[in-house]
């Protein structure tokens, strides 16, 4: 059976990294018709929308999304197009999950860190609506209602129930935005009595950023509103090894797009040294998505086999190898894979 995926590259390093995931991909034997959906500043600066309708239509075609990062202005031009498309496809899940990788030597080698972050995706400070009162007074509005919370505490619990995880930790600042974070609080409350054999824990978000820092293997499921999930989640990111190796999941009721955690690295692009880890892990988690369960453990344990033997490792986690070659090693570990089933 095949399967249709629309392909974004992005821009930056995107183009390199999705290729390299998309390779690994069809390296797996899954049968997938790659939809392209270019996606990127040109792009909107053509079209004129922060959307274009050809990306919106291939995904409500597919269902699924392989994407690379796109660059959004600081401070001006148009908005987020991630956000855009969150909000579009209503994409309220963010699932990312931290996990450390063999052989991969980090400040925090020595502990296991394994992980999963639900991050709100829809509303809180990114609900774009900010408004200038007076010259310079600005205010911005943290959107927070029952509904997004409900059902991103629900996905956390279920996810946590269905994989037999043993604790959610909600994690908020309701101390001090009583209102917008206590709602956010008292739906977690609520999910979370309907699951009674996982344990429920909450909290602040400055002591959570504190504890992922001096002891991260104490968590196990993280709970967040949007901007400290956006935040949250390069912290813990920065545990197993840095933005590289962090996969993610956006999930909504009809369509699901996978894409790393890290940005477009402008930094870096072009150069063929971005490490594409974190888009192969997406894609792994999209080929669980797309119920090719057997090929998303084998291109997760072909990535791991790379880092376990630590000979083809890109130089943000410590090795000297490019994109390319980095890619090449996942592919062979693979092909020795299928041809020792
Ligand atoms: P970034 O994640 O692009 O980069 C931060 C640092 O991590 C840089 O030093 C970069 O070289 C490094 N890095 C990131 N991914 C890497 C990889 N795969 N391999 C090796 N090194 C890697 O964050 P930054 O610089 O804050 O954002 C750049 C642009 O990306 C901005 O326009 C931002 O809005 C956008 N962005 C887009 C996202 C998306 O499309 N989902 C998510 C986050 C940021």
């Amino acid at each position: 059976m095949s399967h249709k995926v629309t392909l974004i590259p992005g821009d930056g390093i995107g183009p390199e990294v999705s290729a390299a995931a998309r390779e690994a991909v069809d390296a797996t034997g899954v049968k997938i018709e790659w939809e392209v959906a270019e996606l990127n500043p040109d792009i909107m600066a053509k079209t004129g929308q922060s959307l274009p309708p050809h990306v919106i239509e291939s995904l409500e075609r597919t269902g699924a999304g392989l994407k690379g990062p796109v660059t959004t202005p600081i401070a001006g031009g148009y908005t987020s197009v991630n956000v855009a498309l969150r909000k579009r496809l209503d994409l309220y899940a963010n699932v990312r999950p931290v996990r450390s990788l063999p052989g991969l030597v980090t400040r925090f080698s020595d502990v296991k860190i394994d992980m999963v972050i639900f991050r709100e995706n829809t509303e809180d400070l990114y609900s774009g609506l900010e408004h200038e009162v007076v010259r310079d007074v600005v205010t911005s509005l943290k959107v927070i209602t029952r509904t997004a919370s409900i059902r991103i505490a629900e996905a956390a619990f279920s996810f946590a129930h269905e994989l037999g995880r043993k604790k959610v930790t909600a994690i908020h600042k309701a101390n001090i935005m009583k209102l917008a974070d206590g709602l956010f609080l008292r739906c977690c409350r609520e999910v979370a009595a309907r699951f009674p054999h996982i344990e429920y824990k909450e909290l602040i978000v400055d002591n959570a950023s504190m504890q992922l820092v001096i002891r991260p293997e104490q968590f196990d499921i993280l709970l967040l509103p949007n901007l400290y999930g956006d935040i949250v989640s390069d912290l813990a990111a920065g545990l197993v090894g840095g933005l590289g190796v962090v996969p993610g999941a956006n999930l909504g009721e009809r369509h699901a797009v996978f894409e790393a955690v890290h940005g477009s690295a402008p930094d870096i692009a072009g150069q063929g040294i971005a490490n594409p880890t974190a888009m192969m892990l997406s894609a792994a988690m999209m080929l669980v998505h797309l119920k090719e369960q057997s090929a998303a453990n084998r291109l997760r344990s072909a990535v791991e086999g790379v880092y376990a033997e630590q000979r083809h490792l890109t130089k943000d986690v410590g090795g000297k190898a490019g994109t390319r070659e980095f890619t090449d090693g996942v592919i062979a570990a693979l092909k020795a894979r299928v041809s020792s089933i």
